[in-house]
């Protein structure tokens, strides 16, 4: 798909402009000419002699460079371009866009082109998460531009969240969708649930479990990507939005389930959430008080409706494609096995999040998909990556349709 195709890489500051050197293999080895123009501070992290050598191509520096200028005007750079790709795009680089700024080569190209952009972001968490940058975000993606990531995890910096640059190999995917125009699950609808649910006992205290909502938020940015219509059934969580989709943020197992039914019609639905099993029963209206007797309130628990159970088993409007997790923590295949026949779905994603396998929270898994036809083991993937194939399974099923 991306054999000869014209890419102008652009690498901002940041650490992970490390990755963009092997983004230039990745692109190449794929038939690419790649073309690449390094900001100042891009140059801080890694020099023009290995990007060029990378490339096989001059590297373009200097807005006023005369011998820039005169072999390559920069408007030419973006002319001869089919997409443009800024790898990793720094905070700066970004506002710089959102604002239409064009002080240097890489903003005034940017400003200058026609040509789609795709772009990867990379800094500290603190600094994606604030407003201002979040602002930016929100406005490239009005203007047209198209964002991959940020990816969760540790950073460079020593701090852990949102804000890891986008692995090579999905930035890749990335540029096949936008130049190869392949968006296999386009006029599609999918319902994904993601994160914990939250059961309140009384105003202030609730039940709760350890999900982070990664793995869910995941794979509904990554059906998305595919051109899915994507509504996003969160429980509480600290991730950001995935782009492109729909958010509808909840607390509890009822809630869920009512967003679910109301986002209704949808081809595929995708249970990831670990929707707590039980609730209260008879939730408090005021703080519960210790009465002094030093015995602790009984706590009455109900079991909460199973959403995954519910989608599956629906009358007239069944998703023709329902996905459940399993959460095991021992015989995992053949627990997960007896879920799917219990649930009725047709797919089930098993998991180990067993103590010590770092799964809830974390950033991998290692799951078993499991299909009417058999059991497939993948290896141990990001969780990202998990996301990115089991979207690519779903858009293959309904392409063999
Ligand atoms: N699920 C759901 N609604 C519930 C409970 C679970 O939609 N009330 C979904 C989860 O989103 C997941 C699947 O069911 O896709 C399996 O969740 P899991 O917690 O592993 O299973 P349980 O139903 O809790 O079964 P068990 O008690 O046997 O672990």
């Amino acid at each position: 798909m991306l054999n000869g195709k014209r890419i102008l890489l652009i690498i901002s500051g940041g650490i992970a402009a490390y990755k963009s050197l092997d983004l230039i293999r990745r692109l190449k080895e794929r038939g690419a000419n790649v073309r690449c123009v390094l900001t100042a501070g891009g140059a801080q992290f890694v020099t023009p002699l290995s990007v060029a050598a990378l490339s096989e191509e001059a590297v373009y520096q200097d807005l006023f460079s005369l011998k820039d200028e005169s072999e390559m005007g920069h408007i030419r750079l973006s002319r001869e371009a089919d997409l443009l790709v800024i790898a990793p795009a720094s905070a700066d680089l970004m506002a710089k866009m959102a604002a239409g700024l064009a002080d240097d080569l890489a903003s005034t190209l940017l400003l200058a082109t026609d040509k789609p952009v795709l772009f990867a972001p990379a800094m500290n968490t603190r600094m994606w998460e604030h407003p201002a940058t979040q602002r930016n975000v929100r406005t490239l993606l009005d203007d047209g531009l198209t964002a991959i990531g940020p990816g969760q995890g540790d950073l460079a910096c020593g701090e852990v969240g949102a804000g890891r640059m986008s692995e090579p190999l999905e930035i890749v995917a990335a540029c096949e969708n936008l130049l190869g125009g392949e968006m296999p699950l386009r006029g599609r609808r999918a319902i994904v649930t993601s994160g914990p649910t939250y059961e309140a006992i009384d105003p202030v205290r609730y039940l709760a479990n350890r999900s982070s909502g990664k793995q869910g938020h995941a794979i509904a940015g990554a059906l998305a990507s595919l051109g899915a219509e994507v509504v996003l059934v969160a429980g509480p969580n600290n991730l950001a939005d995935p782009g492109g989709v729909t958010v509808r943020d909840i607390e509890s197992a009822a809630q869920m389930l009512a967003a679910c039914e109301a986002s209704l019609p949808a081809d595929i639905a995708v249970c990831a959430a670990a929707v707590a099993d039980w609730r209260v029963a008879g939730e408090a209206e005021q703080k519960m008080k210790k009465d002094g007797s030093g015995q602790p309130p009984a706590l009455a628990l109900v079991e909460n409706p199973d959403i995954l159970k519910t989608l599956s088993q629906l009358n007239g409007n069944r998703p023709s494609l329902v996905v459940g997790f399993a959460a095991e923590t021992e015989k995992v295949v053949d627990h997960a096995k007896s879920k799917r026949q219990r649930k009725g779905c047709d797919w089930m994603v098993a998991n180990d999040v067993g103590a010590g396998t770092g799964v809830m929270g974390g950033d991998e898994n290692t799951v078993h998909l499991i299909t009417a036809q058999g059991i497939e083991d993948w290896p141990t993937m990001a969780k990202d990556a998990v996301a990115a194939a089991l979207a690519k399974r779903i858009a293959d099923h309904f392409g063999s349709e």
